[in-house]
């Protein structure tokens, strides 16, 4: 049984889904384990640590591999490589990509996307939404701070005081509750918003202070799942009408909102944008759905009359080497239940809840009920 580590092919993807640690534990199951040059050398791992750690290093790595493992949904170039049956697991981004499903199909491969993993107990340790969103959230605030011309703690000193920044967090799942912790950590004042009412307690527990429309609808918002819902088109307004007046006295806004299989809600208008003062940042990890901040452009910093909206994709690849370690911790923990220890070889168990909920294509079809091509 031979698992590859493949090195990724978007060169703006810094991180790597297996780290020497994990290598040691793939090998501890008895798998064979090859992993392409350089794969870990943006996460500042080195091949040679992969081949202390029992890793061959090869070109061919994925050559007859039973499982590839990637960060990145794998291009055609790549799944030309892949052998047919393999299993390829990565976060695939599959809302919104049904051609490239249907080209992994068509590959024959078998691919999981771990971004779909279930949020119960016993996948807690697999859930990559959380891993990456989690450091996702640090990084906002490191970035505002960096773009932030002003410090963040208040500082008296005999030459005048320095205010504290206000931020304020939008959206307060993984990475808010992150962005949070850590912005109160530099020293700011902090203020949160969502529309889930279970937040209020969290935001209130990290020394923020909460700010929502809580109507009925509000106290309906969330799924059984724990996501939010999409909000009515009244709630919305009453929301920034809210939101308006608070963002205009705010440094910094950190925009986090997410709807699962939806476009990113817009929270921040141009008119908003416009209210703030110069030199004041927002940052907005909703970017690669559509954005939270009206004007957010994807790898950017846009500057409107001296406020600069930070439009970053992949914040937690910023953090390269601490997001791979999580991944990589995940991605096996996950390969873990694939396997029978036993004899050594793969034995994935198709009606397990969590394979269900992860697969997308198998013996070249679409098999996921979400993903299935419209009649
Ligand atoms: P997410 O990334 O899907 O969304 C981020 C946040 O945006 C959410 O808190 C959502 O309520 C909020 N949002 C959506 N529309 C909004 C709007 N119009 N205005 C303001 N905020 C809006 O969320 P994430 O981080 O994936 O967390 C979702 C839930 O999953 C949370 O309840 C979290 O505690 C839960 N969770 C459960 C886990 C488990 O049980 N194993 C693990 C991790 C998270």
């Amino acid at each position: 049984m031979k698992i590859a580590i493949a090195k990724e092919v978007d060169a703006a993807e810094p991180r790597v889904a297996a780290t020497p640690e994990t290598v040691k534990k793939f090998k501890a199951l008895g798998m064979d384990v090859a992993i392409e040059p350089g794969a870990g050398l943006k996460s500042g791992l080195l091949d040679s640590e992969y081949a202390v750690a029992g890793a061959i290093v090869s070109a061919d790595a994925v050559k007859d591999a039973d499982i590839v493992v990637k960060v990145k949904r794998p291009e055609s170039s790549e799944l030309s490589k892949y052998k047919k049956g393999a299993l390829v697991i990565a976060i695939m981004d599959p809302y919104g990509n049904d051609a490239a499903l249907k080209a992994i199909a068509s590959a024959g491969v078998s691919a999981f996307a771990m971004e779909l993993m279930p949020r119960i107990t016993r996948a807690q340790v697999m859930d990559v939404l959380s891993s990456q969103a989690n450091l996702a959230g640090y990084r906002a605030v490191i970035e505002s701070a960096e773009a932030f011309g002003r410090a963040f703690p208040m500082m008296m000193t005999a030459a005048g005081t320095v205010p504290a920044a206000k931020v304020f967090v939008m959206g307060v799942g993984v990475a808010g509750l992150q962005a949070i912790a850590t912005a109160r950590r530099l020293g700011a004042v902090v203020t949160a918003t969502d529309v889930r009412p279970a937040v209020k307690e969290q935001v209130e527990s990290l020394g923020a202070k909460f700010l929502a429309v809580e109507d009925e609808e509000f106290k309906q918002a969330e799924t059984a799942g724990g996501y939010a819902k999409e909000m009515s088109k009244e709630y919305q307004a009453k929301q920034a009408a809210l939101t308006a007046e608070h963002i205009k006295k705010q440094d910094i806004i950190i925009t986090t909102a997410l709807i699962p299989g939806r476009p990113a809600p817009k929270l921040v208008s141009a008119d908003m944008v416009k209210s703030m003062k110069p030199g004041s940042v927002l940052v907005d990890l909703a970017v690669e759905r559509g954005g939270n901040v009206e004007g957010v452009k994807a790898g950017e910093v846009t500057d409107i009359n001296g406020v600069k909206i930070v439009g970053f994709s992949n914040l937690a690849g910023r953090v390269a080497a601490s997001a791979s370690a999580l991944y990589a911790k995940n991605l096996f923990s996950f390969i873990e239940t694939l396997i029978d220890k036993a004899t050594k070889s793969l034995a994935v168990k198709w009606d397990d809840e969590l394979v269900k909920a992860t697969a997308l294509t198998k013996d070249g079809a679409v098999i996921h009920p979400n993903f299935q091509p419209k009649a």
